[in-house]
């Protein structure tokens, strides 16, 4: 199984506020779309709860402590071992949220980042440190949006 995370993160690896993403990006979420379609996704129950909806044409697995926690058309676990033979798909995406990628930043073979230009000392989650020693990265495109510049960056464990 391949264990691939995807996030977008600002300069300081702030990724939220308020259980809300930091910017509007609509080429981001193509981009996520197009990524994660088809796959097993994996969230905590707080970014389940940021989303209108469950995903559609993904395996939605959410974490929570409460197996009773109502999820409509999302698989409910308790715990992160449990989701991941959950999934249905050889590569299953971790799409967060902050306490989602801590636990599986250790047994995660690829990251999918969008790196946003952008700062926001008011964030309340954050992503790990990226150590550059323990990874190889491959810019797949760049852009800019509502005057944001970002960059769409594989990273795969060495
Ligand atoms: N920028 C991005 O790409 C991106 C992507 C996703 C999310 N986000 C942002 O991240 C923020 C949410 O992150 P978060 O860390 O606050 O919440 P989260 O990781 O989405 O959810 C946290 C919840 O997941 C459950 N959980 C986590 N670990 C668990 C474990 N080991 N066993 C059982 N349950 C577990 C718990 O649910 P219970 O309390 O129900 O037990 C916990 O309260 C939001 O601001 C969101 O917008 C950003």
């Amino acid at each position: 199984m391949t264990v691939s995370m995807i996030v977008a993160k600002g300069t300081n690896n702030e990724i939220g506020k308020n259980n809300d993403l930091l910017w509007y990006l609509p080429s981001d979420l193509k981009f996520f779309k197009a990524t994660t379609m088809g796959k097993s996704i994996i969230m905590g129950r707080k970014t389940f709860q940021s989303l209108p909806k469950a995903l559609p044409g993904r395996k939605n697995i959410v974490i929570s402590s409460d197996k009773d926690f109502d999820a409509p058309g999302a698989t409910v676990v308790t715990d992160i071992e449990a989701a991941l033979k959950e999934s249905e798909t050889e590569e299953v995406f971790i799409i967060g949220g902050a306490s989602i990628y801590k636990a599986y930043f250790p047994i995660a073979h690829k990251l999918y980042i969008t790196e946003v230009e952008f700062e926001d000392k008011d964030a309340d989650v954050y992503f790990p440190e990226i150590d550059l020693t323990e990874w190889k990265s491959e810019i797949l495109d760049e852009g800019e949006e509502n005057g944001l510049k970002y960059k769409h960056i594989l990273y795969s464990k060495m």
